[in-house]
């Protein structure tokens, strides 16, 4: 799939703003501060609702303003398909194809993009939170079901959770109420436990080989991790260990007044070499690491959805050396939409240079430069 128009009304540093991008490869070029990200930002946000940017939610209307909006054309396949999101001080709505999509978890299916950018080490060094974040919104993009049962799961245990505080506080209690509470929870927790299951198996069946390919003779794996003890992720297995947690662990959670164990706390970890990456590694095998990863998503996101995301590319070259920049090209599919930025050409290949679009970022403006 490809983006083939973005119009921008209010965004960030662009009051109006309309581009044609190629089906290809797509670079935006501009110094420091002028607008390069934003544009990148304004595309994820146009496919999942949301910025890209940790905490950014309250900044993507330009200042002064009380409205924005992001809209764009994705040709997908034989289909043409109008994507809209309008952003307002207190609301956000989506619409496809100039109708109003009421629920978010309905348009989030539609668009599919990878992000490779400057933050891509939070996934490694971040908190658990942040990779709990990262590993919902890929795996939204992947199986249409499991974003209402992360919505769902996350209603019921907001219910539990203040349950366990007023039992907590001795206020009711009505053991009962609880364990319809944790039976729900369970049911959702399921569905959640072996969709993610699903996304690590292939992660983990290719990352290895391609970070040998790219890095040499280091042996990588990522481990998906619960703490209910799961280790094959039957459903019986997931109904039974969740169950015997809740009950062993109810007067903790009482005395905590929080829901202490299930997928709300799953975490994921980068081993290189049985060492734990964040750790051991240094800054440039963790970069790599996570750019494998998302290489590796690529072909997770064909598999599955049947066509290639958008990537989006924001100034990781600078960062790689050029053994490795010319690695991480290599790796890219060919028939694939990829929108880059970089303060400098110099910092991309010529041959890459020749057959891509090139646009000149500057302060909020942007000009196609034509040769
Ligand atoms: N809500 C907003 N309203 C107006 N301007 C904004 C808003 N949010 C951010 N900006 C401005 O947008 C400018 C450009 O930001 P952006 O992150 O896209 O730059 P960039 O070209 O990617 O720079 P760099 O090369 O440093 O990464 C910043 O100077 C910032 O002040
Ligand atoms: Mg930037």
């Amino acid at each position: 799939m490809y983006l083939s128009r973005l119009e921008l009304k209010n965004f960030r540093n662009y009051k109006k703003l309309k581009l044609k991008l190629s089906s290809g490869i797509n670079i935006f070029i501009g110094d420091n501060a002028q607008g390069k990200t934003n544009v990148l930002e304004s595309i994820y946000v146009l496919a999942l609702t949301k910025s890209s940017r940790f905490g950014a939610e309250n900044n993507l209307i330009q200042q002064g303003c009380d409205e924005g909006s992001i809209s764009g054309v994705l040709c997908d396949s034989s289909k043409r398909k109008e994507l809209k999101v309008c952003l307002s001080k207190n609301s956000k709505k989506v619409f496809l194809n100039d109708k109003n999509v009421s629920r978010i978890s309905d348009y989030i299916f539609h668009m599919k993009v990878i992000l490779f950018g400057p933050d891509d080490l939070d996934v490694i060094k971040g908190n658990p939170q942040n990779r709990r974040d990262f590993m919902n919104i890929q795996i939204s993009q992947l199986y249409e079901p499991y974003v209402h049962y992360v919505n769902e799961y996350n209603k019921i245990l907001k219910n539990r959770n203040e349950y366990l505080k007023l039992l907590n506080l001795n206020q009711y209690s009505d053991p009962r109420y609880l364990e319809i509470l944790d039976e729900k929870l369970i049911d959702r927790a399921v569905k959640i436990y072996q969709y993610r299951k699903m996304y690590f198996d292939f992660i983990s069946s290719k990352i290895g080989d391609l970070f040998e390919k790219i890095s040499g003779n280091h042996r990588l794996t990522v481990q998906l991790e619960n703490n209910l003890d799961i280790v094959e992720y039957r459903e019986e297995e997931i109904r039974d260990k969740f169950s015997k947690k809740l009950k062993d662990g109810r007067k903790k959670e009482i005395l905590q007044g929080t829901s202490l164990y299930g997928p709300h706390r799953d975490d994921f970890r980068f081993f290189l070499d049985d060492d734990p990456m964040k750790i051991f590694s240094s800054q440039g095998q963790q970069r790599m690491a996570v750019i494998c990863f998302k290489l590796t998503e690529i072909q997770l996101f064909y598999e599955t959805v049947h066509t290639n995301p958008i990537l989006l590319l924001d100034d990781i070259f600078s960062e790689l050396d050029v053994k490795r920049r010319n690695q991480l090209i290599r790796y890219l599919p060919k028939d694939v939409q990829i929108i880059i930025t970089t303060t400098d050409l110099k910092n991309i290949k010529k041959s890459i240079i020749e057959k891509s679009k090139i646009f000149v970022v500057e302060n909020g403006t942007i000009e196609e430069k034509v040769e």
